[in-house]
């Protein structure tokens, strides 16, 4: 496979970028998969934990749901495409193709079908609590042994490749090395933003890069103030770890320091209510009272999710005790404005997965639908993107800067800047002059990284320019926003409400 040009690229090895190479690759298109993971962990699809949901026998009710849970705000079109597709896409591509384990029930014929908050019904396949990684580990394997699909790991795109408002590849960096692949299309598939925030259940990795690749390119975002927190993220010994709604699905309560449950005072679903409103009465508590926890203790946890007991055991928590837990940033509801094939809004350039906006989610998203979303637009615009031609003459971007490289301290520091006036002031709770004063420190943060730019920089810098760049129209779009909707949360006493 000639290695300079390819049918299709996709930027990105989650499930969304995986689908999208799957579906182009069978309509015969040579695909090149360039993701800066170097192992299946940095892709966020690894970490998913509850599961995937599908329509069953009731779509109509799966519609509801979703639309529900984004507060009326979920696009119908959207809704419709993702539901009609969701069972034949997780038959085909999930148990067909890639024979993946779903959890059967005790007949151990049917699926085992679980609950998150905010379904009216049991509808969840999953494997355990670790859903995402059995998933994502047959599905890299299934095309690392494609003969149309090339995996290019280590690989981060810098720029895209625009001329005359269409896009035909991209800049990629290896190690020292920058090149051209120009490609028939390219497929956005890089994952959310969560290396903004300073805790965060995304990889490390997570900094926005197809998002701000786009809009650096001239494409359309949407919704970009839609950032959900999860509202049960466990901070112990070592890195903090998600502690899935499944198990609060489960009957897992949430208790202050004093012992007390606070949930049922704060919504009638109590620890089933919406994500934003679960995480900000977690946050509240927290700072109220010094500790939250999850108790677990009318069920068996051990029996019932024994990857998330080892991981307890792991960070040094006995679950008996009450999982200690906080929010973190979880998902980007917002990305580049795709329509339902991923078509971004310039021409050859396709988005699917968390920085895709396909309006599904709109202002807050319903538990486990990310990897279906991911599922059912990554085939669909990898089915797409085939039959493009890759240019004869070559496309020159003009590149910023000959600045001169930062020192790791200095670049370090400018990454915690960024995730403290994110924290502070873009979190779970926004106000007109917090917002202000983020977007001044992120255009001082932005500043400083134009003057450390170059293509040849290392790839920590080109990962805080598309940072600053997300921050920047979170931040904006947030300020622009004065409705408190969905996981937009604007804290004045005069803010108008959607809810
Ligand atoms: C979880 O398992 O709680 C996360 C599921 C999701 O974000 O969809």
């Amino acid at each position: 496979m000639d290695h300079s040009t390819t049918d299709v690229l996709v930027l990105g090895s989650g499930i969304a970028g995986l689908s999208a190479a799957l579906g182009a690759a069978r309509e015969g298109a040579s695909v090149t998969v360039a993701t800066k993971a170097t192992q299946p962990e940095g892709a966020s699809t690894w970490w998913a934990q509850g599961g995937i949901a599908v329509a069953r026998t009731a779509p109509r009710r799966f519609k509801e749901d979703i639309h529900t849970a984004s507060s009326g705000t979920s696009d119908p079109e959207a809704l419709d495409v993702l539901v009609q597709n969701a069972d034949a896409a997780v038959r085909d591509v999930l148990i067909d193709t890639l024979e993946v384990d779903f959890d059967t029930g005790g007949d151990g014929a049917s699926f085992d079908y679980g609950r998150e908050a905010a379904h009216s019904e049991d509808r969840i396949l999953h494997v355990d609590a670790s859903t995402g990684k059995h998933i994502h580990e047959p599905f890299l394997n299934c095309l690392a042994a494609h003969d149309r699909v090339a995996i290019r790991g280590n690989t981060a795109a810098i720029d895209l490749l625009e001329r005359d408002g269409a896009v035909h590849g991209a800049l990629l960096k290896s190690g020292d090395e920058v090149r051209r692949l120009h490609a028939g299309a390219t497929v956005l598939a890089t994952g959310g933003i969560g290396a903004l925030y300073g805790r965060s259940t995304n990889p490390a990795g997570a900094t926005g890069d197809g998002i701000a690749m786009a809009h650096r390119a001239g494409a359309t975002t949407t919704d970009m103030e839609f950032v959900q927190f999860h509202p049960t993220v466990c901070v112990a010994d070592g890195d903090p770890f998600l502690v899935s709604e499944a198990v609060r699905g489960e009957g897992a309560v949430l208790r202050n320091a004093a012992g007390d449950r606070f949930m049922p005072a704060v919504h009638e679903d109590a620890e089933l209510a919406p994500r934003d409103v679960v995480a900000r009465a977690v946050e509240q508590e927290h700072k109220r009272t010094g500790r939250v926890v999850l108790d677990v203790s009318s069920f068996d946890f051990a029996e019932t999710f024994p990857d998330l007991t080892a991981m307890c055991a792991e960070h040094g928590v006995d679950p008996s005790a009450g999982i200690p837990v906080v929010p973190a940033e979880h998902f980007l509801c917002g990305g580049v404005d795709v329509d339902t094939h991923g078509r971004a809004s310039l021409d050859r350039l396709y988005a699917v997965g968390e920085c895709a906006r396909t309006g599904v989610h709109g202002a807050n998203r319903l538990a486990s639908t990310s990897l279906l979303e991911g599922l059912v637009w990554g085939l669909r615009a990898g089915t797409d993107a085939t039959g493009t031609t890759v240019p004869s003459q070559p496309v020159s971007i003009s590149t910023t800067g000959a600045g001169s490289p930062p020192p790791d301290e200095a670049l370090r520091a400018a990454f915690e800047r960024l995730q403290q006036a994110m924290d502070e002031h873009v979190g779970l709770r926004r106000t007109p002059d917090g917002l202000q004063q983020a977007r001044h420190d992120i255009r001082s943060i932005g500043a400083d990284v134009d003057a450390w730019m170059d293509p040849s920089a290392r790839r920590g810098v080109h990962e805080l320019r598309s940072a600053c760049t997300g921050a920047r129209l979170i931040a904006e779009a947030a300020a622009a926003n004065e409705t408190s909707v969905g996981c937009h949360y604007m804290e004045r006493p005069d803010a108008p409400s959607a809810s």
